[in-house]
C-alpha cells in the first residue's frame, strides 16, 4: 500500500471512530450481546415506510420509555433499497438506540399476499440481503447485530439450511472485508430449528442466537399469564441452550397478541386480549431475577404497534393499550 492509500484508510478508520457514538462498552458486539439482560426494546415493523424523521421520533418515544434496543420486521417497498435501511440505521443513532437490522428473507409480505413466478428467493429477498449488508457497511455504528430472515428455517425461504447459511456466510465476508466485526444471526423459532434437518451449516454460521419465542402458538397455550407459557418458554430455552453451546442468546421477539386477527392460535383455550398480553408482559418482567439475569438473557416484545394487528403496546392512534413500563435492571 502506498502511503497515500495507507492514509486515506486511516483517515477513514478515525473518522469512524470518532463519528460513533456508539462505545461497546465490554470491546465488542457480542460481549454487549452476552451482557444484556431484562426489557430490551421491540420488533418494528418497517411496512409502512415512515420517515426517517417518524422513525426517529418512533425510536425516541420507545428510548424515553427505556427501550435499549430495537429490530426490524418486514419490509418497505421491494426491500431492496439500501438507502431505505441508511435510513432506518440514521433514525436509530440519532435516538440514540441499538438497532438490528432484519433482512426479510421471506419472498413476501407476512400476510394477505399471494406468491408470483417472480416471488423466490433468489429474485425477491436476496436483493434485500445485499441492501442490508450495504447499507450496515456504510452506517455500522448503532448496528448491534444484523438478523438474516425472520423464520428462515420455519418457512425453508432459502431452499436449505447449507443455502441459508452460505449467505450468512458472505455478509460476514463482507462486514470483515469492511473491517466490521458484526455479529449476524437468524431470528428464529425453536421449532423451526427443530424441523429443518441437517442445520449444522446455519448453527455453525451464525454468532449467537436471535429466538423468536411465541407461547401463545402452543397446543396448550391458554392465557398470556398461564403456567404453561412460562414452561413453553423454558422448554424452548434449554432447547437453544444446548444449540449455542455457549454462545450468548437474545429473545429478539416474544409477545402475545390482543386479538387473533393477524396470526390464529393452535389451541382452542387461548385467551387474546389486552389483559392475555399485559399479563404475558408481566409474566417476562417478573423473572427479571431469578431467570433473564441469571441467564443473561435480553427479551424483545413483538411489536412497538398494532400495525402487526394486535401484537403491539400502542395502538395506531399511538394510545398506550395499557400501562406498559419494565425493568432494566433488577
Ligand atoms: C461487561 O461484562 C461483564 C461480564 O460479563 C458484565 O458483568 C458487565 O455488566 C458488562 N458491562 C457492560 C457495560 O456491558
Ligand atoms: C390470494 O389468493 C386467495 C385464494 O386464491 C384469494 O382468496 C385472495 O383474495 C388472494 N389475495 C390477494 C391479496 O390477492
Ligand atoms: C416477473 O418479472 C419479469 C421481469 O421483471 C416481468 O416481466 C414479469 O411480468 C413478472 N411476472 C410477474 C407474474 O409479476
Ligand atoms: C459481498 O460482496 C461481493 C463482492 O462485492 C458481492 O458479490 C456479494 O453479493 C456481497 N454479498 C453480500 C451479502 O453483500
Ligand atoms: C450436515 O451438514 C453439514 C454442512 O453442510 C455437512 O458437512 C454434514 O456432512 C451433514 N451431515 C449429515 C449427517 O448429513
Ligand atoms: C385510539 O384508538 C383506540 C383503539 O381504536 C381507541 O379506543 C381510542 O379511543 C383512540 N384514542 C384516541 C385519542 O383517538
Amino acid at each position: 500500500m502506498s502511503p497515500t492509500s495507507f492514509f486515506a484508510v486511516w483517515c477513514i478508520f478515525f473518522a469512524r471512530l470518532v463519528s460513533s457514538a456508539y462505545i461497546y462498552p465490554n470491546g465488542s458486539r457480542l460481549d454487549q450481546i452476552r451482557s444484556m439482560y431484562a426489557w430490551e426494546g421491540f420488533v418494528y415493523d418497517i411496512e409502512p415506510c415512515k420517515t426517517k424523521s417518524e422513525m426517529t421520533a418512533d425510536f425516541a418515544h420507545m428510548k424515553s420509555r427505556g427501550a435499549r434496543t430495537v429490530i426490524t420486521f418486514d419490509f418497505c417497498g421491494t426491500g431492496a433499497d439500501a438507502s431505505y435501511y441508511d435510513d432506518i440505521i440514521l433514525a436509530a443513532e440519532t435516538a440514540g438506540i441499538f438497532i438490528i437490522p432484519l433482512a426479510w428473507t421471506l419472498p413476501i409480505h407476512v400476510i394477505n399476499q399471494n406468491y408470483t413466478a417472480n416471488d423466490t428467493f433468489l429474485i425477491k429477498s436476496v436483493p434485500r440481503i445485499l441492501a442490508v449488508t450495504e447499507a450496515v457497511i456504510r452506517n455500522p455504528g448503532p448496528v448491534l447485530a444484523v438478523a438474516v430472515g425472520d423464520e428462515p428455517l420455519y418457512d425453508d425461504d432459502a431452499g436449505s439450511p447449507d443455502a441459508l447459511a452460505y449467505y450468512i456466510n458472505n455478509m460476514r465476508s463482507n462486514f470483515t472485508a469492511a473491517g466490521l466485526h458484526i455479529p449476524i444471526s437468524i431470528s428464529e423459532l425453536a421449532y423451526g430449528w427443530q424441523i429443518s434437518g441437517n442445520i449444522t451449516a446455519v448453527s455453525d454460521a451464525v454468532d449467537f442466537f436471535m429466538i423468536n419465542e411465541f407461547p401463545y402458538f402452543a397446543q396448550n397455550a391458554q392465557a398470556g399469564g398461564s403456567s404453561s407459557s412460562w414452561q413453553n418458554l423454558l422448554t424452548d430455552m434449554e432447547y437453544f441452550e444446548t444449540l449455542a453451546n455457549g454462545r450468548p442468546l437474545l429473545i429478539t421477539q416474544t409477545g402475545w397478541p390482543s386479538n387473533e386477527d393477524e396470526f390464529g392460535p393452535n389451541s382452542p383455550d387461548v385467551v387474546a386480549s389486552v389483559a392475555s398480553e399485559e399479563a404475558y408482559w408481566d409474566l417476562l418482567d417478573g423473572h427479571c431475577e431469578d431467570y433473564f439475569k441469571t441467564n443473561n438473557i435480553g427479551w424483545m416484545w413483538r411489536a412497538y404497534s398494532d400495525i402487526i394487528e394486535g401484537w403491539g403496546v400502542i395502538e395506531l392512534n399511538g394510545t398506550n393499550k395499557w400501562p406498559w413500563a419494565a425493568r432494566l435492571t433488577c
